[in-house]
């Protein structure tokens, strides 16, 4: 982890590698951020015009660097773009998390540096050190070497704020934001099933939550026929891990349902290969509720969270389910198998119903569900469903203040008969060919225990990130939702359901 430390310190004599300052876009001008004063300063009150003359505009992400030619005790400054002159309470701090992040991202293999963002409030603290220490992210259990450019290990934060509490949060969130990434980056067989539950147990164990793990025995003595079923063609079994917290003062309890298949193949059904080389990120919605759960562990709010994490491994084999098998969830429901690419519906709607058992509220469930999600909104923008409209407003809102896109979509009722089977109570496939995202969340809606309120998020492009790094998201594993389903649970603690 990197260390970061607040600090209200004279910068010019910082001993860092390199200096961190704000830009915005003025057009045509540009033009200092707040922050960036007493290194401007330093400059004669010039720095603006060397940053122009580099060809500095301010959009964002843009990143300049500049050499201080010993005007600082730093050697370099750079100077990041936060894009037009920003109005914080419009972007919820998004543009200064990104700024944070692409500077660090530029930054890395530098031992040291000082950021002097915009940093007067609690929230822009919370929000630089949250991108900055997302943007310093970097995957290296499998690099051997020394080609490969390690983070930047000390991070000052430039402030005069108060705000102990604001950096700490952040730094919880970016915490549980890495395990979820490195749980995602992990190649699947160095992430069974099995290790992702002893996984697991190990940060229940760090943080106070208490947890269960059903084997591949009790799945069968249970009932869980969809995470047995998806999980029989591997030699490496399934597990669903419930995950609780407690608050003595809670008034509510959430339910949060993850989709944690460690490699989807496809199963008989198998994947061509192009789509099947970034299935490790199929456990990225398990991963999700276990970094929430964790977050929410340390953060304390007035609520009850029980996680579920429905894992399996979506493997061809002789003993593998075949199109045509039939199955019963927990819970009695029976399914036709008529794709056994679409397990994930299948592992969630046993977790789903089981989640039934601790009289949930609200059940919040996350997976990457479908191909259709990216089809619908692109790699970027998750999509959330529910059964009750305020409840997916809610979502939506929630996701919006914790700096992540996330955008309502219906549940269509004609969509329904699509789903009907010939054989069993529903089908996992439908014969309509359109709105794929919305016909998995259809199916879903069919196990969702009378009379609670339930949302579904399909994170499909969002959990994995297969272009070019941006802001403070890199390649591969993003730790998408983690952000949300803290939000969410505390939204319900301070303002109720
Ligand atoms: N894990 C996939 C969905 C997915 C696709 C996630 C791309 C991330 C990126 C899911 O299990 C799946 O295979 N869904 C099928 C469903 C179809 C058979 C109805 C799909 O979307 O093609
Ligand atoms: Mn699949
Ligand atoms: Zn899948």
């Amino acid at each position: 982890m990197t260390n970061l430390r607040l600090a209200n310190l004279e910068i010019a004599s910082l001993d860092v590698d390199a200096v961190v300052i704000g830009v915005v876009s003025n057009e045509p001008d540009i033009g200092l951020a707040p922050g960036a004063e007493s290194v401007d300063r330093a400059f004669d009150g010039g720095l603006a015009g060397v940053l122009a003359g580099l060809g500095a505009t301010g959009k964002q992400g843009e990143v300049t660097r500049l050499p201080t030619f010993g005007k600082l005790s730093a050697p370099v400054v750079v100077a990041v773009g936060l894009g037009k002159e920003r109005d914080a309470s419009a972007d919820g701090g998004e543009a200064l998390r990104r700024a944070a992040g692409a500077a660090l991202r530029s930054l890395a293999g530098s031992a040291s540096v000082a950021l002097a963002l915009p940093a007067a409030t609690a929230e822009d603290v919370t929000a630089a050190a949250t991108g900055a220490l997302l943007g310093n992210y970097a995957y290296l259990t499998y690099r051997t070497g020394n080609g490969h450019k390690k983070p930047v290990g000390e991070v000052t934060l430039i402030s005069s704020a108060d705000a102990g509490d604001a950096l700490n949060r952040a730094e919880v969130i970016v915490e549980s934001v890495t395990l979820v990434r490195d749980l995602v980056n992990t190649p699947p067989s160095d992430l069974s099933p099995e290790i992702f539950a002893e996984t697991a147990e190990q940060v229940a164990g760090a943080t106070g939550l208490s947890i269960q793990v059903l084997d591949e025995k009790a799945l069968v003595d249970g009932g869980y026929g969809g995470i047995v079923g998806v999980g029989q063609g591997s030699v490496n079994p399934p597990r669903l891990v419930r995950l609780a917290y407690e608050h003595a003062e809670a008034a509510h309890t959430v339910a949060l349902v993850g989709k944690g298949i460690t490699f989807d193949s496809g199963g008989l059904s198998l994947k061509p290969a192009d789509s099947m080389d970034w299935m490790k990120s199929d456990m990225g919605g398990a991963a999700a509720v276990l970094g929430a759960l964790k977050a929410i562990a340390r953060l304390a709010p007035k609520v009850n969270v029980v996680g579920y994490l429905a894992i399996a491994e979506n493997m061809p084999s002789g003993t593998a389910q075949r199109p045509s098998d039939v199955i019963t969830i927990y819970g009695g429901k029976t399914v036709e198998v008529l794709n056994t690419d679409a397990e994930g519906r299948l592992v969630m709607a046993d977790a789903i119903v089981r989640s039934g058992e601790d009289d949930p509220d609200l059940i919040v469930d996350v997976a990457t569900l479908t191909g259709a999600q990216l089809v619908a909104l692109g790699t970027r923008t998750a999509g959330v469903m529910a059964n009750d409209d305020a409840v997916r407003d809610r979502v939506v809102a929630a996701a919006g203040r914790a700096g992540e896109a996330v955008w309502p979509m219906p549940l269509p009722e004609e969509l329904r008969k699509g789903l009907d089977s010939a054989v069993a109570d529903i089908a996992n496939v439908s014969a309509e060919r359109w709105g794929g995202m919305l016909t998995a969340g259809v199916f879903l809606r069919e196990f969702v225990p009378e009379g609670v309120r339930w949302a579904h998020l399909d994170i499909a492009g969002p959990a994995f990130h297969k272009g070019e790094p941006y802001g403070y998201t890199p390649k591969g594993g993003t730790g998408a939702a983690v952000r949300t389903l803290v939000q969410i649970a505390e939204d319900i603690a301070a303002q109720g359901l």
